[in-house]
């Protein structure tokens, strides 16, 4: 009997994944130049860390989140996101004593338990970044301006940020309990989630997708009218800092995040063509979450973005991948000084493929055509007999005979290829 993968968890087969190597790999390079260090982290922690942090009300933690207990009894999870795991080894390590401003990045599989669909998975992967110790606005529209630089240099298009803030721990509970009374008049015209969140998580009532929620909720107390003069001060510091640099977004009373650690500084960033699940990031600031985690009183701000959701709406990645010299031996004789050759070359960083001796050199020559293949190097009796390679130029489909010293070290081997080329090198169109 066949065993499929597991609903939800998927395999990334080769085509995909040089698409995700492309995106990690910028998103590196790019984090680099933000001066972001990457931090690995399990891929499962003890389940109260999500509890303490996502928040126990959340959909997350309450019916998303693999859980299992290990055989020592210990209640483990399946990380759900980045941010906690961050956050805890911050604290764990005391990487506030020797560094307390770090900046980190990640990249990486969570999970959680959703109904599959285009865009969700069971299995998602994120690249992300925290950066702690600072509660200037600064660092809210650092984060933003490297979220718009990777989606840039990934040719994403018609992407746009979704901003607010969530106020803080001075005026957010005067507004978290202005909704719950708001939400408890409408009753039955809530959808039982959304009563249900009344209790632990009254703000979620305003992101439900409901269309009968969104109508009750219509006239619900907008958050801008209960934000103290402090975070009224720094969303308009970070609006002002965002705009200087032209970065579009739309500014939304109404989002709320689906995790409870952010305070003030909240975005989600958006694109056109990727039906309901159109958010390819979400971040914001969480300044209370270290202190929760047991840590000193340390602000932080970060954002994480799907790879999976980032991959469907980037550009076309330049990688030319595949093969560039195809080895042909034909014969069992002519294997070693065919496997010295692609040695060789494949020292010197050219991409070769090399088949058996035992196949006919018509099945071989279909192959490298297959993986396209700029040259193939036969190597065959007389070729043995002779010393050299005779090279097939795939592209003006001629045979140079003998024509590649088969003992030449790998540069000797590619400066021929270059002048029977007519000056094209091994390398697959390039120069
Ligand atoms: P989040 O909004 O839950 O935030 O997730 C961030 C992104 O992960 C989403 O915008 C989406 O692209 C992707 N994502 C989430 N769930 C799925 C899924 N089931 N399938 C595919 N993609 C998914 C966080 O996780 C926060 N930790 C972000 C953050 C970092 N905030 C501060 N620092």
């Amino acid at each position: 009997m066949k065993i499929s993968a597991v609903k939800g968890f998927r395999d990334v087969l080769p085509e995909e994944s040089a698409r995700w190597s492309w995106i990690e790999r910028t998103a590196r390079t790019l984090f680099a130049r933000y001066h972001y260090d990457e931090i690995r982290l399990p891929v499962a922690e003890k389940a109260a860390l999500f509890g303490r942090s996502i928040g126990e009300f959340s959909d997350i933690v309450e019916k998303e989140m693999y859980t299992f207990e290990d055989r020592d009894g210990t209640r483990l999870a399946l990380r759900p996101e980045g941010t906690a795991s961050v956050v805890r080894a911050y604290v764990e390590h005391s990487i506030y004593v020797k560094n307390p401003e770090a900046k980190f990045y990640y990249i990486g599989p969570m999970f959680r338990r959703e109904r599959p669909q285009k865009g969700r998975y069971r299995q998602f992967h994120q690249i992300g970044v925290e950066a702690f110790g600072r509660e200037d606005p600064v660092l809210d529209a650092e984060v933003i301006l490297l979220v718009a630089d990777l989606l840039d240099e990934l040719a994403v298009e018609r992407a746009w940020f979704e901003l607010n803030s969530l106020g803080c721990s001075a005026c957010r509970p005067r507004f978290r309990e202005a909704v719950r009374k708001f939400g408890e008049r409408l009753g039955e015209r809530l959808c039982e989630n959304c009563r249900r969140r009344l209790g632990g998580n009254p703000l979620r009532i305003l992101d439900c997708k409901e269309e009968a929620c969104r109508a009750a909720t219509e006239n619900a107390p907008s958050l801008p009218e209960f934000w103290c003069e402090a975070c009224r001060e720094h969303f308009s510091r970070v609006r002002e800092l965002v705009s200087a640099e032209g970065i579009a977004f739309r500014e939304n009373p109404r989002l709320v995040r689906g995790l409870d650690y952010y305070c003030r500084t909240a975005f989600e960033v958006l694109a056109a063509g990727l039906g309901a699940q159109n958010a390819i990031g979400g971040g914001g600031r969480y300044d209370g979450l270290v202190e929760a985690l047991g840590g000193p009183d340390v602000p932080a701000v970060g954002v994480a973005l799907g790879i999976e959701r980032l991959a469907m709406v980037a550009g076309p990645h330049p990688e030319p991948g595949g093969v560039e010299v195809f080895v042909a031996p034909v014969g069992r004789p002519a294997e070693k000084a065919a496997q010295g050759l692609a040695h060789r070359l494949r020292r010197a960083g050219v991409r070769v493929e090399m088949e058996s001796g035992d196949r006919s050199l018509r099945s071989q020559m279909r192959r490298a055509h297959r993986e396209g293949a700029r040259f193939t190097l036969i190597v065959g009796e007389e070729e043995l007999a002779d010393g050299a390679a005779t090279v097939r130029d795939m592209v003006a489909k001629r045979d140079f005979r003998r024509s590649v010293p088969l003992g030449g070290d790998a540069e000797t081997v590619l400066t021929a290829l270059r002048r029977l080329g007519g000056g094209e090198s091994a390398k697959t169109g390039g120069s």
